[in-house]
């Protein structure tokens, strides 16, 4: 009786040596324990046979059970241990960074100049209390003109300037007719501003067909060409230096009465005059002045009880005497040789 147990405990440590060999995996391996050491195994079936031995015979056989037990035990706990090692060295090798190669370099974005300008001159308007604005790019002629005041037969609405899109839709030939758009829908008093882009018609060292404005308005009882100078002097002077000379010099647009165009002085030559100032020793930046009672009367406002100013800053204007360049068309070129220097 007891060589027959000790054959069959042989039989089944033979069969699970042999079938371990062919664990491969995580899943292999749970269905070779339960196989043999699970509760339902063939191990735990030999302890049950053990009831028809002799008493003297149990201990014996109960000891090479249980060491059949710890045998298989060991062997598949090894067996899995390898697969972890071996999943583990794969995923090294796989995963294996080369930290001899060299390291790409990134090179980062900066703001347009055009952009920097922009938000420059927008940070000095709203610093002063003005609020931002913006409007289409795609106007109708009443909005661009004729509320403008500007006359049917005033040479900007010719199609040698105005990009027409078909009928009564143009390209915004400036940022004025935000003015428009504001004063339409709110009530007085108006601080603001508009920054956009506008277009004409017109293409050489200091015109592109597509160019950067920034609007302004200050409407309310009792402003005068006195507030005008003060707000646009100190514009100038926080964008180009306590030093610069400023001037205002009388000119004519139709939607303003009084109208001036304001000067700073060259800043290639300082004053003494050059090529880029064409000898004068000054640079025009912007066009300004007292909002025409025309205007106030298109939007509804009365003209006897309200006053105010306007003004237009060129962007691009303002960026070539801040950086010194003499050509526009560089701004809208792409190459990125020029652009990096900003
Ligand atoms: N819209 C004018 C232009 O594009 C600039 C300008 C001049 C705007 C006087 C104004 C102004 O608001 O009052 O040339």
């Amino acid at each position: 009786m007891i060589e027959e147990m000790m054959k069959k405990i042989e039989a089944v440590r033979d069969e699970a040596m042999k079938e371990v060999a062919f664990v491969s995996d995580a899943g292999s391996a749970e269905k070779w324990r339960v196989k043999y050491l699970g509760r339902k195994g063939a191990v735990p079936a030999l302890l049950t046979e053990m009831g028809s031995l002799e008493a003297a015979e149990r201990p014996v056989i109960g000891r090479q059970i249980n060491d059949l037990k710890v045998v298989l035990t060991d062997e598949i706990e090894r067996c899995i241990g390898s697969f972890a090692k071996m999943g583990q060295e794969s995923a090294i090798a796989r995963e294996r960074i080369d930290i001899t190669l060299p390291g790409r370099v990134i090179i980062p974005g900066n703001r347009h100049p055009i952009r920097q300008t922009m938000d420059y001159v927008v940070d000095i308007f709203t610093g002063m209390g003005f609020s931002v604005f913006e409007g289409p790019e795609i106007e109708s002629d009443y909005y661009n003109f004729e509320a403008l005041n500007v006359p049917k037969d005033h040479p900007a609405r010719d199609m040698q300037d105005t990009f027409y899109v078909d009928g009564d839709s143009l390209l915004r030939t400036h940022t004025s007719p935000v003015q428009i758009h504001v004063m339409e829908s709110h009530r007085p008093p108006v601080f603001m501003i508009a920054p956009g882009a506008v277009y004409r018609r017109d293409s050489d060292v200091s015109h592109s067909p597509m160019f950067y404005q920034v609007e302004g308005l200050m409407v309310d009882e009792h402003i005068t060409f006195k507030d005008l100078k003060g707000v646009l002097t100190t514009f100038c002077r926080k964008v180009f230096g306590e030093k610069h000379g400023v001037r205002f010099r009388p000119s004519f647009f139709p939607f303003t009465e009084p109208s001036a165009e304001v000067d700073i002085s060259c800043v290639m030559c300082g004053g003494t005059g050059c090529r880029v100032c064409k000898m004068s020793g000054w640079m025009e930046i912007l066009g300004c002045g007292m909002v025409d009672p025309e205007v106030f009367k298109a939007v509804k406002y009365d003209p006897k009880k309200l006053t105010g100013f306007a003004f237009g800053v060129g962007i691009d204007r303002v960026a070539m005497l801040l950086y010194g360049i003499n050509d526009i068309r560089l701004f809208y070129e792409n190459d990125l040789r020029f652009l990096e220097q900003f």
